[in-house]
C-alpha cells in the first residue's frame, strides 16, 4: 500500500492527474476506471489542461465508470453520465464508443449489470481505477453491508449517502434511492487503484480504511488486500493516520 500525503485539494488533484497521465502515456490504450463526486473534479481539470497543452492523447483509451444512479436518464443534470460529459469527456478526445457508464434507465437491471461486467472483462480488465470515498467508507456505491457484493449490482443507497449527496439536488427527496455500481471484486480486479480523499469529513473513513479491520461495514477497507493501491490524501483527510 502506497500512501501519499499532500498539502491540499489542489496538490492532491495534480498528483492524481500526473499518475493517470503517466498511465496513459505508458499505455495509450489503457482501460481506465473512472469515478464521480466532487473529489476527482480537480484531477479531471488537470487532465483536460494536459490534453489541451498537447501532452496527453485519449484517442485509444477506454473508460468504465464505477456507477450510475438508477432512474436518472442521461440528460438529467445529476446523472453521472452528465457529470462525466461536463467534467471530462466533452473536453478531451476519448472516443464516444469507448465510454462506458452503467445505464441508469435499464429495465432489466440484472441483465445490464451482467453485461457491464462482461464488457469490462472482454476489454482485458481495468488498468487503473480511480476511487473517491464516501464518509461512511463506501467506494463506487458499495455501501456498508453485511457482506461484500462482488460484481456490478443494483444497490440500495445508505441514508448517509443520500443525505451527503443531496447537496447536488434541489432536495433530499430528489436523490435516487438506488444505483448501479461495480462490485468489490470488479474494483479489486483492477491492476492499479488510486484512491483520492480530501478534507476533514473523510478522515474517519480514511483511518478505518487504512488501519482498521477489513470488513464489509467499511467497504474501502478491502483495499488493504490490493497489491497496487495508492492513497492520495490531503493533510486534513490524513489527519488521523
Ligand atoms: C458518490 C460516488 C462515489 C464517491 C462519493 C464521494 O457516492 N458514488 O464514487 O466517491 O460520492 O463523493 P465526494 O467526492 O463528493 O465526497
Amino acid at each position: 500500500m502506497n500512501i501519499i500525503v499532500v498539502k491540499d485539494y489542489k496538490e492532491m488533484s495534480r498528483k492524481a492527474a500526473k499518475i493517470m497521465a503517466s498511465q496513459v502515456i505508458l499505455k495509450p490504450d489503457s482501460i481506465l476506471g473512472l469515478a464521480t463526486g466532487s473529489t476527482p473534479i480537480g484531477m479531471y481539470e488537470e487532465l483536460i489542461r494536459m490534453y489541451k497543452n498537447g501532452d496527453l492523447d485519449f484517442s485509444s483509451v477506454k473508460t468504465f465508470n464505477l456507477d450510475e444512479y438508477y432512474g436518472l436518464n442521461k440528460e438529467n443534470e445529476q446523472s453521472y453520465y452528465n457529470f462525466m460529459m461536463k467534467n471530462l469527456f466533452k473536453h478531451v478526445n476519448v472516443k464516444k464508443e469507448n465510454i462506458n457508464i452503467p445505464d441508469g434507465m435499464a429495465m432489466d437491471t440484472e441483465k445490464e449489470c451482467l453485461k457491464y461486467e462482461k464488457k469490462i472483462e472482454a476489454s482485458g480488465g481495468i488498468d487503473m481505477q480511480v476511487l473517491g470515498i464516501g464518509a461512511n467508507g463506501h467506494i463506487g456505491f458499495n455501501e456498508p453491508y453485511e457482506s461484500f457484493e462482488p460484481i456490478t449490482h443494483l444497490v440500495k443507497l445508505d441514508e448517509k449517502t443520500i443525505k451527503d449527496n443531496s447537496r447536488f439536488f434541489n432536495s433530499v427527496d430528489e436523490v435516487p434511492k438506488t444505483a448501479l455500481s461495480m462490485g468489490i471484486k470488479t474494483i479489486m480486479m483492477s491492476k492499479k487503484i488510486i484512491l483520492l480523499a480530501s478534507g476533514e469529513s473523510k478522515k474517519e473513513a480514511i483511518i478505518k480504511t487504512i488501519k482498521g479491520k477489513i470488513s464489509p461495514e467499511v467497504p474501502a477497507s478491502i483495499l488493504q488486500l490490493h497489491k497496487d493501491v495508492t492513497f492520495i490524501l490531503d493533510e486534513k483527510a490524513a489527519e488521523e493516520l
